[in-house]
């Protein structure tokens, strides 16, 4: 089977890992593959936090409810949705194409416009008064012309945020796995606690996942994976 399909369909939650030494080459793989995933304006909306060291691991797997993935995991990965970093991120790309010649000046400041209008429709504003006013516009407009809706709100910003972080997190996975490794993301943390522990802020910050790393425990059986039948997951139009 080819390789990538042979990961996706290998991978599963472990539940119990053994130890397991993680290179520095590994990770940076890891977390490279992770950050190639796609994302909604190439906007990378996220931060992962590595948890390496052993007195780091223990304290965040207390947080994580002390759940066996966790406390036997090599390592932990805590993915964050970070919607404060969009100004920096869309900066940072038009800097890049300013350095390359590929991108020509109109392409260039058609970016930078693209980015102030992304800039303007993503500040939700004090209370949310900018998104309630963006929002009655939108929705006037859209009784006559077919169009999306823009994420407004902080609680739209952050599940848009989160589409991006969890395609991040499975390629994550799926990297782990072809490298020998195996995983389990958790949803069950204290997310109120373990964002202060990470220093991140409320505001801009929201925890999408914790994935656990490390090496199936040779004493761990799977339970059979179960899935839905293809049909009742899919139509075919
Ligand atoms: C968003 C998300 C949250 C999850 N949270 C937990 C968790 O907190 N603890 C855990 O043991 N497994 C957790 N899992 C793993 C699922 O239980 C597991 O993926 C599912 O039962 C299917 O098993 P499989 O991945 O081995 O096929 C989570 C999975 C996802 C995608």
């Amino acid at each position: 089977m080819n390789e990538t399909l042979a990961a996706i369909f290998q991978r599963r939650a472990v539940k119990v890992f053994e130890p397991v030494e993680i290179s520095e080459e590994m990770r940076e793989q890891i977390l490279n593959a992770a950050r190639h995933a796609p994302s909604s304006f190439n906007s990378q909306p996220y931060r992962f936090y590595w948890v390496g060291t052993a007195k780091e691991k223990t304290a965040v797997a207390k947080l994580c409810m002390g759940q066996k993935p966790a406390e036997t995991a090599s390592a932990l990965v805590v993915a964050v949705a970070d919607i404060g970093s969009l100004a920096a991120t869309s900066q940072s790309q038009l800097e890049w194409m300013r350095r390359r010649s590929e991108f020509s000046e109109a392409k260039i400041r058609d970016y930078e416009r693209t980015a102030k209008i992304g800039r303007i429709l993503f500040m939700p504003g004090p209370f949310g008064i900018f998104a309630a006013v963006k929002w009655g516009m939108f929705w006037l407009l859209n009784l006559w012309k077919v169009m999306g809706m823009p994420p407004l709100f902080r609680h739209d910003l952050f599940k848009w945020a989160t589409k991006s972080t969890s395609l991040a997190c499975e390629n994550l996975m799926i990297a782990a796995e072809t490298l020998g490794l195996n995983t389990c993301p958790m949803e069950g943390f204290d997310g109120r606690r373990l964002c202060r522990y990470l220093g991140l802020s409320a505001r801009y910050h929201e925890i999408v996942m914790v994935i656990a790393i490390g090496r199936k425990s040779h004493v761990y059986v799977e339970p059979p994976q179960w899935r839905r039948p293809l049909e009742a997951t899919v139509t075919i139009l």
